[in-house]
């Protein structure tokens, strides 16, 4: 098999030619390709492609365990006997009329996906198998290049923070984030922390990564702080030229890392159906790039130790301890 990578975009991503991936995916030497690929470049795209939901699961699980991240309680048909692929669309079953899958046409917002889970999926994979003509967009934005733009007074005062991401359903559809109010502060004190500056792990480089909401707290300061920061970080993202725009269409798979970019879509109109298969490879926790890092204790006494890493160690909330071995613990 010889494949050929090109660019996709000036900016980044690629597409590869000359790949069966219906053949490719069960090749091991084409997904050490592919990873390497996608390390490099971010994107990767591959048209023309005919491929069974088995061999898009088979890719995915490549990058790292599979997630189900179809929407809990609905109805949606998806595909019988494929819980790790979600279909995303807006169009029903013609003979049952049941959704074939989760979302809707709603343009979405800049985001990175699930990024109120501990471990948030590090590689998404697209199978377009319907689409309107012309497909709308779906944008990545390279939120490594967006970190090197940033001023250097910048990088300096947000190196070590983290940030708690909170859930808020439908989030990225545009129209409820600009216009749906903020939950209670105290509802926005409960989430996930993730670290605002994470390494890259294929690259060693810093990623700027933000939570979706603009009224997401930083950890240790106000609320009217916290917002302060997160406007003055997304308009200077959302004002950012390091993006590449990919409209979706038909056979086209598209796999991308999902901690490096930031992605989102156009709409369309109510009349059009589009369908799109996806799936999410579980990825690393985020790793602070700028974290402080306690000193090496190796050698000293207890009470040195105690005096040079306490200020970087945690702490067990107290809690009522029961005897092993008492009436209790027996049970
Ligand atoms: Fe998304």
């Amino acid at each position: 098999m010889t494949i050929t990578i090109t660019s996709l975009d000036a900016e980044f991503g690629v597409d590869i030619t000359g790949v069966d991936l219906e053949k490719a995916a069960y090749d091991h030497g084409f997904l050490v390709q592919l990873r390497a690929a996608l390390d490099e470049h971010r994107a990767v795209r591959l048209r023309d492609q005919r491929i069974s939901p088995k061999t898009l699961t088979t890719v995915t699980e490549y990058f790292g365990p599979l997630l189900d991240i179809r929407r809990a309680g609905g109805n949606a048909l998806h595909i019988p006997g494929h819980p790790m692929i979600k279909v995303i669309s807006n169009e029903n079953d013609p003979e049952t009329g049941r959704a074939l899958g989760d979302g809707n046409n709603s343009a979405q917002v800049w985001h990175t996906d699930s990024t109120t889970w501990e471990v948030p999926p590090s590689h998404i994979a697209f199978y377009c198998r319907r689409a309107p003509t012309p497909a709308p967009a779906t944008r990545f934005l390279d939120m490594i290049k967006v970190y090197a733009s940033l001023p250097e007074a910048t990088k300096e005062r947000i190196r070590t923070l983290r940030v708690m991401h909170h859930m808020f359903p439908r989030q990225i559809e545009v129209d409820i984030a600009r216009n749906a109010p903020s939950r209670p502060v105290e509802d926005r004190r409960v989430g996930r922390i993730h670290p605002l500056v994470r390494r890259h792990l294929p690259t060693n480089l810093p990623i700027l990564y933000l939570p979706v909401r603009r009224d997401s707290l930083v950890v240790g300061w106000t609320e009217k702080d916290s917002r302060a920061l997160l406007d003055e970080l997304w308009d200077h993202t959302e004002a950012s030229p390091h993006r590449i725009s990919v409209p979706l269409e038909p056979d086209d798979v598209v796999i991308w890392d999902n901690a490096a970019l930031a992605h989102s879509r156009d709409g369309w109109p109510d009349s059009e159906g589009r369908t799109m298969w996806h799936v999410s490879a579980e990825g690393e926790v985020p790793t602070p790039r700028y974290g402080e890092r306690a000193p090496n204790p190796i050698g000293l006494s207890r009470e040195e130790e105690r005096a040079a890493i306490a200020p970087f160690m945690q702490t067990i909330p107290a809690v009522e301890s029961t005897p092993v071995g008492s009436a209790a613990a027996a049970g």
